[in-house]
């Protein structure tokens, strides 16, 4: 029968750190900001906000907008690179703050993809007779606290956040909307490129890794930006090509947030019209695995898709990850 969404939802970290507020704290420029990235502002969580907060905001607004309750849920997956905790996992804190108790939870990471590779999961858990029948799949990021504040290389690209959507399996075949294809990929051999060195097994915590900033985000952004701009268009044609759909005939690209020329290099290499391609990183800046879902429920939101609508996602992140999803609304 195949799964569709029925609910989305977000949540936006009151506090905005502008970019002119950067300018105090780094060596940088508003001009050079807007210029090399596109971002204006971002969202920073507070101090006693850890994302099983943010997250359960954005899925009370899934609920509500599915006319779900919590109860009915039966599957929860969070993505993020920024867990409450090593563990328990933040889906099976989240459950206890939704009171979600008859869902089975997990969290999965695969970085800025996360939410895609969250998405394919419960796509093939909820298929056929599974008993897997609501399910509730979460984006939420607090990478302010993995951000180095005195690199500007880096601390000029993040923000807080998180999204969420419900599933459901379809329910007749006058149902169009859903999921109609996918594409994952993983390539380890650039795992340095972008990463966060200590903290975990290979290297624990110590005094000397933190002297030496360690526990933040460490990126070589060039090398990122390209792979990133081929590996998204290449997994959106290839699910495209495996719908048959032409590019023309999606209404939205929603693109991970990252980098405004990033996006725009992939929505040319892909013929589709800037009046196609989402975009609202000026607001939030990268939110990593929260991106694409804040996209997602700002366009459904604001009543800018129609039933029937092809929408397509796509993002890339740390490992690398990549995919691309394509979605009739
Ligand atoms: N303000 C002013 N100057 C800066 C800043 C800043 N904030 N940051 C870097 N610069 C300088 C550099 O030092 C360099 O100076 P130099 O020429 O004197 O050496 C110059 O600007 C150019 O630096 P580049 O790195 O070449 O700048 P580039 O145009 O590549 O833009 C950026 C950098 C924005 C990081 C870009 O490469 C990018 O967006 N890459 C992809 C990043 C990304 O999407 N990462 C995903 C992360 S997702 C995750 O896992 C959380």
């Amino acid at each position: 029968m195949g799964i569709k969404i029925t609910g989305t939802g977000s949540y936006a970290p009151e506090r905005i750190l502008t970019n002119a507020e950067l300018e105090k704290m780094v060596e940088t420029s508003n001009d050079w900001i807007i210029s090399r990235t596109g971002i204006r502002e971002r969202r920073i969580a507070a101090p006693n906000e850890a994302c099983s907060d943010m997250a359960c905001k954005a899925a009370t607004n899934a609920l509500a907008m599915a006319g779900v309750a919590p109860k009915e849920i039966d599957l929860i997956i969070v993505a993020s690179v920024t867990p409450d905790k090593h563990f328990p996992s933040t889906a099976a804190i989240l459950q206890s703050k939704l009171d979600a108790s008859n869902a089975t939870c997990f969290d999965l990471q695969a970085a800025c993809t996360g939410f895609l590779y969250s998405l394919e999961c419960a796509n093939a858990l909820m298929a056929n007779e599974s008993n897997y029948r609501k399910a509730l799949i979460i984006g939420v990021e607090k990478l302010s606290v993995l951000t180095d504040w005195q690199d500007r290389n880096t601390c000029v690209l993040f923000g807080d956040g998180a999204g969420a959507v419900v599933l459901e399996k379809r329910t007749g075949k006058k149902d169009i909307g859903g999921i109609l294809a996918s594409k994952l990929g993983t390539d380890g051999k650039y795992c340095d490129i972008l990463q966060v060195e200590a903290g975990g097994s290979s290297m624990p915590a110590t005094h000397e890794t933190i002297d030496k900033r360690q526990h933040f985000i460490r990126m070589e952004g060039q090398e990122v930006f390209k792979l990133a701009v081929n590996a998204m268009s290449k997994a959106c044609r290839d699910v495209l090509e495996s719908a048959s759909i032409r590019p023309e005939d999606v209404r939205w690209l929603i693109p991970h947030q990252a980098n405004l020329r990033i996006i725009k290099a992939v929505g040319t290499k892909l013929g589709m019209r800037e009046e196609n391609v989402f975009v609202n990183l000026d607001k939030y800046g990268n939110t990593s695995a929260a991106s694409v879902v804040i996209a997602l429920d700002e366009i459904v939101r604001s009543s800018k898709v129609e039933r029937g609508d092809y929408l397509l996602l796509t993002a890339f992140g740390s490992g690398l990850t990549w995919g691309a999803t394509l979605l009739r609304w």
